[in-house]
């Protein structure tokens, strides 16, 4: 029988002191359970715990616990000085190189020095879990543990089961979890598992707007964080901060992992810039400049102040109109027509369809009209789109008019879904079909998207605020107007949406 969790002589051994085994380290022995941390490389083991140390006496000096503590933590953190050190161990964690012959060949070592109930996981971020337990004596022992770098402040760790793995096994790996202060998630083996699978649609959906043209870098970070879906920061800042040399490389593994689903169909865009050395923070130079690692910022172009004389606001789609309609009473006079009168400029508010396919289908002329995102509402900034004929004279009129009470507002190119609806409703889909697919619980789903993320909520709360329905409205737009079946709308959200119930009802 394994050892139990809350055990007081629970013993955890970790293989691999590099950026993650010491991390791990830290959090066990502050989290009262005895480490035994081992290396190949010499000293690596002495300088990962010599590391883990400080981090538990600066806590310390943060007032994050006392001296007493800090003192019992770093005691119970040992440097084992052969692999055969671990025979005792009641878990062992492997974080060495990510390699799939490498990890195969340690837990084979493994198997020969630990007692047969001995738990075996992988920090593994990419490779299959089944895939190294394909080589064990004893796979049912064996599961993914995968933190998240920095370890002490990610504080959740996913639980993956590969084909063999024992439920026994996992549980034993959620009450660790929590006894050393992280959130367990369950997720089963799959490319990405869960955090690295959800998080596939901000990245890829950023990509596609700007590689078609509609706006810039900057056009969809800033809508992203400001106009709405208060996202804390938008696709290329989070791809700068990763860096591209790593971000590109994980686009393209899951891609082809699931053998080419068009969902995470990476894009030219990020390997040309990777190619080139562009890869963020770290060199400087990505999608921003940075200067001492801090972004340069551009100034933003101040907005047109000549108010047109007249608006007239499609009321095609209810809502928008009404929010739209008491954003700009106050600005200019409001042409209420069913038809604009020839002087009026025309505002369309479509939920997911581009702002040229809303005006041709109420027979208004594209020159003079203009799409507003309402769906996020307008307390931020604001999203104003042209169509390909728009008159600029024109669209610098309204543009005017939506900043006249001192709103930020971004313009962009013709877009079904303009870039706040198209990228929220991919995000929804994929977690959808990540619950589809059983790969985890809605609720874990979105634990693990606010926590290894840092999404405001998490993607199937952030559909259900949307609305399923008005998600699925988006999607099956966009898929009409692009005919990429990267838009199609998953079977979760579709019969959700159907049944009018939260995105996140389990089925019984
Ligand atoms: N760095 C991250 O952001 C991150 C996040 C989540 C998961 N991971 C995964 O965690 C694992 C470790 O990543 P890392 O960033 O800590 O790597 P790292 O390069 O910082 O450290 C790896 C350590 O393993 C040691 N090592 C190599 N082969 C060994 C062996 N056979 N036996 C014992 N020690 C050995 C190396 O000497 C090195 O100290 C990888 O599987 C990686 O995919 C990394």
């Amino acid at each position: 029988m394994p050892k139990k969790p809350n055990s007081p002589d629970f013993v955890v051994g970790i293989i691999g002191a590099g950026a993650m085994g010491r991390g791990i380290a830290q959090i066990v022995a502050t989290g009262g359970i005895g480490v035994l941390l081992f290396d190949t490389k010499d000293d690596a083991a002495a300088t990962g715990k010599d590391f883990a140390d400080r981090m538990i006496f600066r806590a310390c000096e943060k007032g994050l616990m006392s001296e007493e503590e800090a003192k019992g933590a770093v005691g119970r953190l040992e440097v084992a000085d052969k692999l055969s050190d671990l025979a005792d161990a009641d878990l062992v964690i492997e974080a060495v190189i990510e390699d799939l012959d490498v990890k195969r060949e340690v837990f084979l070592s493994l198997e020969e020095c630990v007692t047969k109930d001995c738990v075996l996981v992988t920090n593994t971020s990419s490779l299959s879990v089944t895939a190294i337990a394909a080589v064990m004596k004893y796979p049912g022992r064996f599961a993914g543990f995968h933190f998240f770098n920095p370890v002490p402040l990610m504080k959740i760790v996913e639980v993956v089961n590969g084909l063999e793995t024992n439920e026994e096994t996992c549980e034993i790996l959620v009450r660790i979890a929590r006894r050393v202060g992280h959130e367990p998630v369950r997720a089963k083996d799959t490319p990405g598992f869960l955090v690295n699978h959800a998080g596939r649609g901000l990245n890829t959906e950023g990509v596609r707007i700007v590689s078609e043209g509609i706006t810039n870098f900057s056009g969809v970070d800033d809508l992203l964080r400001e106009g709405g879906p208060n996202f804390r920061m938008g696709p290329f800042e989070l791809m700068d901060t990763t860096g591209l040399d790593v971000s590109h490389p994980v686009m393209e593994s899951i891609y082809h992992q699931f053998y080419g689903e068009p969902r995470f169909r990476p894009n030219p865009l990020t390997l040309q810039r990777s190619v080139a050395g562009l890869h963020g923070r770290k060199t400087g130079r990505g999608f921003y400049t940075y200067r001492n690692n801090k972004k340069i910022q551009n100034l933003e172009k101040g907005a047109p102040e000549v108010i047109p004389e007249s608006i007239w606001i499609s009321k095609a789609e209810p809502e928008g109109h009404d929010l739209l309609l008491s954003a700009l009473r106050e600005v200019t006079e409001i042409d209420m027509g069913q038809k604009p009168s020839t002087r009026s400029l025309c505002f369309f508010t479509p939920t997911g369809s581009d702002v040229t396919s809303a005006a041709t289908t109420e027979g208004v002329e594209a020159e003079r009209s203009f799409g507003v995102d309402t769906l996020f509402g307008l307390d931020g900034r604001r999203t104003l789109m042209s169509t390909p004929v728009s008159d600029p004279d024109l669209r610098d009129l309204v543009h005017a008019a939506l900043a006249a009470d001192g709103h930020a507002v971004t313009v962009i190119h013709d877009s079904p879904g303009f870039v706040n609806q198209r990228v929220v409703a991919t995000i929804v889909n994929i977690a959808c079909d990540i619950a589809q697919q059983r790969i985890a619980s809605p609720s874990d789903i979105d634990k693990a998207v606010t926590l290894g993320l840092g999404y405001p909520v998490g993607p199937l709360s952030m559909g259900d605020n949307v609305g399923a329905k008005r998600v699925l409205k988006i999607l099956n737009a966009m898929y009409d107007f692009y005919g990429d079946p990267r838009y199609r709308a998953s079977p979760w959200l579709k019969r959700r949406a159907l049944l009018g119930v939260s995105l996140l009802t389990l089925e019984n």
